[in-house]
Parts: C-alpha cells; sequence; structure tokens
C-alpha cells in the first residue's frame, strides 16, 4: 500500500504519517512547508507543494492508493473573516485534487471534516452523524461543502471515500502558538509562564481526541471497504465531554508549574456543548479511542516543556 498525505506535515499529518509506516504503508507527503516539530524521516517522500498549485498536483497523487486530505487554509474563526478565500482556497482546490484523484484510480479518498463544526449549534448531544447540520462559521460550510462533493465523485465516478468529521484532537506536536486547539495553546501559555485565556464561563463542552488515536482512526478509514449502502461518514472522537473548566483542572493537575487563569468575553462562534456519538466509527472501522485524558494531557505537556519556549 501507498498513500500521499496532502497536508502531511502538521499537527495531525505528522502523526498519522507516523502510524502509516508502523502499519507497512510507504508514505508520500505534499506539503507547502516542512514540519515545524519534526524532523524528515528517511523513509518518506516529500514533495513540497500547494494545492492551489494545481499542475503539482499530479505529481502528487500518482501510483499511491490512497489519499488522505489534511491541508486547509482556515480555521474556524478566520474563515468568517474571508469566506471568498475559504471557497477559493478549501472547496476549488480540493474539487481539482478529487479531478486528479479519479483520474489516477485513488482506491480510497479520506478527507479530514469537523465534527465541531458542521453541525452547529446541536439539538441534542451526543451528536449523531445524522444530525442536522447548519453551521455557524464559513469552515463548517466548506468542509460540508467538500463532503458532498465527495459524495458527487462517489455517484459518478466511483470514487472511493471516507470523510473523517474530527473532533478536538489534541497531543505531541499541537501548534503551541495556535489559535485552534484549546489543551495545546493552554500547555504552550503555561510553559512560558503566561496567563491562560478562558473566553465566557468556561462552561462550554467539548469533545477531546488524543492525536496517536486520531491518527488510527484515520487508517482505519482507507482500510475500510464499504457496500453500496455502508456509511462513509464518520464521527471520530472520544466520544466523552468536558468543560474547559474540567480541562484546566486536569491541566492543573498534571503540570508541575502554577496555572493562571483570566477571562474574557464568549466567542459568538463557539457552540455551547459538542460531543459526538462515535458508535457508527467502533461498528464499521473497528476503531475505538483508547487514551484517558489525564495521560494524554501529560504526554502533551511532557512534549510542550521538551520545546523550551521561554
Ligand atoms: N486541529 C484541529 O483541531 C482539527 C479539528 C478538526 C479537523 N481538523 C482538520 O484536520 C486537518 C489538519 O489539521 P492540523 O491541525 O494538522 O493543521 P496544521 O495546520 O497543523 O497542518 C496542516 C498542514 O497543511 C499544510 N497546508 C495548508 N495549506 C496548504 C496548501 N494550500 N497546500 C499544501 N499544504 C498546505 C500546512 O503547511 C500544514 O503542514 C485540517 O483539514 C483541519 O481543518 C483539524
Amino acid at each position: 500500500m501507498k498513500a500521499t498525505v496532502i497536508g502531511g506535515n502538521g499537527f495531525i499529518g505528522t502523526s498519522l504519517v507516523e502510524h502509516l509506516l508502523e502499519t507497512g504503508v510507504k508514505v508520500r507527503v505534499f506539503d507547502k512547508y516542512p514540519s515545524r516539530f519534526s524532523e524528515p524521516l528517511d523513509e518518506v517522500e516529500y514533495i513540497t507543494g500547494d494545492l492551489g498549485n494545481h499542475g503539482e498536483l499530479h505529481d502528487a497523487v500518482k501510483d499511491v492508493d490512497w489519499v488522505f486530505h489534511l491541508a486547509y487554509t482556515t480555521l474556524p474563526e478566520s474563515s468568517n473573516q474571508d469566506p471568498i478565500h475559504d471557497v477559493r482556497s478549501n472547496v476549488v482546490d480540493t474539487l481539482q485534487l478529487l479531478e486528479e484523484c479519479r483520474n489516477n484510480k485513488i482506491k480510497k479518498f479520506v478527507f479530514i471534516s469537523s465534527g465541531g463544526t458542521v453541525y452547529g449549534v446541536p439539538r441534542e448531544v451526543p451528536i449523531v452523524e445524522e444530525h442536522p447540520t447548519d453551521p455557524i462559521c464559513s469552515y463548517g460550510i466548506t468542509k460540508l461543502t467538500i463532503e458532498k462533493y465527495l459524495q458527487l465523485f462517489h455517484h459518478l465516478y466511483g470514487l472511493e471515500y471516507v470523510a473523517a468529521r474530527l473532533a478536538n484532537p489534541y497531543g505531541e506536536r499541537q501548534n503551541p502558538h495556535s489559535k485552534q486547539g484549546a489543551i495545546g495553546v493552554f500547555l504552550g501559555k503555561i510553559a512560558r509562564g503566561q496567563p491562560i485565556t478562558k473566553f465566557g464561563d468556561g462552561k462550554v463542552v467539548r469533545d477531546f481526541i488524543y492525536i496517536g488515536d486520531s491518527a488510527k482512526a484515520l487508517v482505519a478509514c482507507a482500510r475500510y471497504e464499504p457496500g453500496p449502502e455502508d456509511p462513509r461518514v464518520f464521527n471520530i472522537g472520544s466520544g466523552e465531554g468536558y468543560s474547559i473548566n474540567q480541562i484546566i483542572e486536569t491541566i492543573e493537575k498534571v503540570v508541575d508549574v502554577p496555572v493562571y487563569v483570566e477571562s474574557t468575553p464568549a466567542r459568538s462562534l463557539d457552540v455551547p456543548s459538542n460531543v459526538l456519538d462515535i458508535s457508527k466509527a467502533r461498528k464499521h472501522l473497528g476503531w475505538s479511542p483508547e487514551m484517558q485524558l489525564e495521560t494524554g494531557i501529560s504526554r502533551a505537556w511532557q512534549w510542550t516543556k521538551s520545546l523550551s519556549l521561554v
């Protein structure tokens, strides 16, 4: 088996690449930038390129069985500032990638969608895949749009795909300078001796999934061989909800330095609660999350401390 990981040098991509190699899959990475937090691996073929340069996509997906699409130019917050950019650089460029994939007869296209944004404000939790989809950010709309194009390419051309609606991954190599990923950002601030910022009252509930469990789920998506009526869209999370206050309490237990918290007003794009029902992934992908939150945060903290951020 050989796989291309588009966006393979990022947080999720580097863990996915490691897990693919561990399971005997040959790997090509196509990314705009080198990895910020790990060295290139001898056994991986690296192509530096931009999803927006359509001429580069042919070589990116040539002669591989699986394509994992992880590159994205926006975050939930930034997407609302420029939805036109969100559509052009994500929907349009992904469509070009899909064209290349069907021409190259790719066996499985795995797209990383977003369990945190496609549903919008949940009517009930845990959220099942059939829950209405009413995103309150452009990012959620473009993720959903791409899911619909995957369905269309499957219908028209038989391109096999899985859309993984990923919850909130955390763990080693999560960028501590990012605007996304509460646990990674909190740990980065704590390592620098800075206060962490809590939006609103901290009662917002999220589904946090350890990065190693996320990587295993994505490989399970690629290995999955669905029949015509089988699902192709899966929630991937821990299936458990923790409030930001509970996350901060867990962090306080794990880290060996003081934690300072400051509060700012709640953000309009934060839905009050998001916990995914992962029964379908357990049943069809034969996958289950394994990491306990406290152990996962402890591993993330050990990694963050090793960065010498101060
Ligand atoms: N991190 C999360 O909380 C989270 C949650 C749900 C879904 N996702 C999705 O998972 C995917 C990966 O996220 P991540 O956290 O690893 O992000 P990341 O920013 O760490 O990694 C993304 C990688 O894609 C590359 N990239 C971006 N635009 C590109 C382009 N036009 N051409 C080539 N390479 C490009 C970047 O250089 C980077 O290495 C994204 O699609 C994201 O929307 C992330």
